[in-house]
């Protein structure tokens, strides 16, 4: 099939958006959420397939094996923005969706959600990963993805990130707002990527409690196992093969899942601009994120 061109980057309402996710606005804006919808709400590259998995498979993994070796996780757990042509739209793909509990992904800045999710009490998993390896991730993301906006050079990236001049907008104030509304709002878990990865089983139990879900130590002990890296790197359900605008050539959907790859990428000048512009940025918050384990 042949692809269509890059998308480029447009101001919408103050954030950095594509058409992809903009197109269906009036839908996802009267978009009816329910009491009992999950939403998974995170910057993208944060590790939002990650929790998707994690929680398909806390509530699903008794239904019918063949679901979990036929379906894949983008269509257990829609996209809610998305929309392209020649698609069902996320918003299409979740009024057909039979599965209750509804989980729902969006990278949505918490000023632009559908006002039902507030109005249901629906329950947000906001996942949150540090700055460094956001950027890294989104960087090697949009090298290979075709409906993305062309990445240039790491160097120009890096700025246009720390600009906030990136699809979903700036991860800063992505991250932040989404961190004050959490504070005033008990249905919202905020979880990090660097926890998941340090203590995945604890964040798992995290997350049943926060949700009311009692999982056997043996269901966890499965997800633990079908969540490692190296399972969802082999798994073509989760692991990004089967969309056609990834180019696998380029770089991978399961690329490195580690925390400090930045490392590997940010010269020491990078850096110090980088933790100089950062700190100015994060002067009016208590979040912090670990870089480092
Ligand atoms: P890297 O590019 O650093 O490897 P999202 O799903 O929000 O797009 O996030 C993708 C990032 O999460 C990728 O980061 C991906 O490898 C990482 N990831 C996905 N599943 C993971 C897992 N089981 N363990 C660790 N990292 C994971």
């Amino acid at each position: 099939m042949e692809l269509p061109p890059r998308p480029t980057l447009f101001d919408f309402h103050g954030v950095s958006m594509t058409n992809y996710f903009t197109d269906n606005w009036d839908n996802i804006q009267k978009f009816k959420a329910r009491p009992d919808d999950i939403l998974i709400a995170s910057y993208p590259k944060a590790g939002n397939t990650w929790v998707s998995y994690i929680l398909d498979l806390l509530y699903y993994s008794h239904m019918s094996p063949e679901r979990q070796d036929s379906v894949p996780l983008y269509d257990r757990v829609p996209f809610l923005e998305i929309h392209m042509a020649r698609f069902p739209s996320g918003v299409e793909e979740l009024k057909k969706l039979s599965t209750f509990p509804r989980i729902i992904k969006t990278h949505l800045p918490v000023q632009f959600m559908p006002k039902s999710f507030w109005e249901e009490k629906s329950k947000i998993i906001y996942v949150a990963r540090n700055a460094k390896d956001t950027a890294v991730s989104y960087y090697h993301f949009d090298r290979m993805n075709m409906m993305q906006p062309e990445p240039g050079d790491w160097n120009s990236f890096l700025h246009r990130f720390m600009e906030g001049k990136m699809v979903f907008g700036s991860w800063y104030e992505h991250v932040k707002a989404w961190w004050k509304e959490k504070n005033c709002n008990s249905n919202i878990l905020y979880l990090f990527y660097e926890d998941l990865i340090q203590d995945t089983e604890g964040q798992i139990n995290r997350l049943c409690s926060f949700l009311g879900l009692s999982a056997t130590a043996e269901l966890i002990k499965q997800v633990i196992e079908k969540v490692h890296f190296d399972k969802m790197k082999t798994n073509n359900m989760v692991n990004g093969s089967l969309d056609e605008y990834l180019d696998l050539n380029i770089s991978h959907f399961m690329r490195k899942g580690k925390v400090g790859d930045w490392k590997n990428h940010f010269t020491v000048q990078q850096n110090e601009q980088f933790d100089e512009d950062y700190e100015k940025k994060f002067k009016n918050t208590d979040l912090r994120f670990k870089t480092v384990l």
